[in-house]
């Protein structure tokens, strides 16, 4: 079938067949369906909708167009986490070495940031001489010495998805929940797992603010790694303030190692109870832990005992970072940043935050990227000092940028109304709104 009769199919709003899906993946990955046929077939598809047929049959050809890996010589359950991307969303540093101490293979493929939300890969390069770029057996060589890797997307996982994903961005195309779910899916099947927990977030700082679509994203994604034979469950979470403490990519690594010492700060406690909570799932998909209470019990003495720091410890030597900012995390910290203080503007509780100004401002001074191939600012970020339902006067200090110095006059005003303070308190967070 020749690319114009299906794109036709679909404009006309007729579902497509398994072999005119398995033709159009083909022609992306070999170079015979030209951008302009791909993103006409996408947007039909946007405009259309595709049935849930169709849209297992795009996640099964997107995930067959690369490699799927095979782990099935390493004992231990392979389990990820997956995270539909936030503002100071860190937990990816924290549930790789927790579940890895526990007794599950983690290996996890991450992304970079883009936009206003953060990407594992940029933090673990703030982390001098990390290596996101392994190849696949050097992947599992990591993984099966210290029990997780961290790495970058290869060519050879879900390569018609990298090219499709990156035409939907170009083309308005990506907020569409059945092709969301294909292109994540396809990458995530890739891994070869036996278990997933999605970390799927609602509210102002998330990628689908709205509760009612973040629903219908989370059962979608959980239908089809079941469909594909993998233990799927997804947790909402709230992304209406930052997650815990740090914003950035250095300072976000950092937080994570004071958590993983038992060092953190009343701040940081979210980013480490929502670790626990993803973490404590998988074990129990994992059939590591019988109950949640078990799974947690385990948790906390992975962290008690210093198992988990060790974890991340061997895992930054064998990805050939340096491991001594386990001992000292302040390593990670770029003296010299300028301080700019974000205040309060009026008395009473902190009602809400607006979460996407502030991943968007870390972005704008470099901390993230605006396109694909810009470079990233490790050092620069934001700390949040007042959260939701917390009590301030006028001119309380509320959150610190740092920054470089020439960028001080530009960001001075830049948060000007993202927090808003209430005579009452109006509303708490919950980190976790429901379990899917
Ligand atoms: N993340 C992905 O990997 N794909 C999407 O389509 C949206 C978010």
């Amino acid at each position: 079938m020749r690319p114009q009769e299906i794109i036709a199919t679909k404009r006309d709003g007729k579902a497509l067949s398994d072999d005119d899906i398995v033709a159009f993946i083909d022609g992306v990955c070999d170079g015979t369906w030209a951008d302009y046929q791909i993103t006409a077939l996408v947007m039909a598809m946007f405009i259309r909708g595709l049935n849930r047929r169709e849209q297992y049959s795009i996640t099964g050809a997107m995930l067959n167009s690369g490699t799927i890996m095979d782990f099935s010589d390493i004992d231990a359950p392979k389990g990820d986490k997956h995270s539909t991307g936030g503002v100071g969303d860190k937990t990816s540093l924290l549930i790789a070495p927790l579940a890895a101490a526990c007794g599950v293979a983690v290996p996890m493929i991450s992304g970079r940031g883009l936009g206003h939300t953060g990407g594992t890969l940029d933090k673990l390069e703030s982390i001098p001489g990390f290596n996101v770029n392994l190849s696949f057996a050097n992947f599992k060589k990591v993984l099966k010495k210290c029990g997780f890797a961290l790495a970058g997307q290869t060519n050879e996982i879900a390569p018609a998805d990298k090219k499709i994903y990156a035409l939907r961005d170009a083309t308005s195309t990506v907020p569409y929940i059945p092709l969301i779910v294909a292109s994540i899916m396809s990458k995530k099947l890739a891994e070869g797992l036996d278990a997933l927990v999605l970390d799927v977030k609602t509210g102002t700082g998330a990628f689908i603010p709205k509760y009612a679509e973040t629903l219908k994203l989370a059962k979608s994604l959980c239908e089809t790694g079941k469909t594909f034979g993998v233990n799927t469950k997804a947790i909402i979470t709230e992304m209406n303030q930052p997650l815990g403490k740090y914003v950035g990519n250095a300072l976000e690594v950092f937080e994570c190692l004071k958590l993983l010492r038992g060092e953190g700060e009343e701040e940081m406690k979210p980013s480490l109870d929502l670790s626990v909570e993803l973490t404590a799932t998988l074990l129990v998909q994992c059939k590591i832990a019988g109950t949640m209470e078990n799974a947690r019990d385990k948790i906390r003495r992975a962290l008690a005992t210093g198992e988990a720091l060790e974890r991340f410890r061997k895992n930054v030597e064998l990805q050939g970072g340096d491991p001594k900012i386990c001992d000292k995390p302040e390593m990670l910290l770029t003296k010299g940043l300028t301080e700019v203080k974000v205040f309060a503007e009026s008395s009473g509780y902190i009602a809400d935050v607006d979460s996407l100004a502030i991943g968007s401002m870390v972005g704008e001074i470099g901390g993230g990227r605006q396109k694909a191939e810009d470079k990233v600012d490790h050092a620069v970020g934001y700390a949040c000092i007042r959260m939701i339902g917390d009590r301030v006067q006028a001119g309380d200090e509320i959150g610190i940028i740092y920054c470089r110095k020439n960028q001080a006059a530009k960001v001075t005003d830049r948060l000007r109304g993202a927090y808003k303070v209430s005579r009452e308190i109006t509303r708490t967070t919950k980190l976790i709104r429901a379990v899917v």
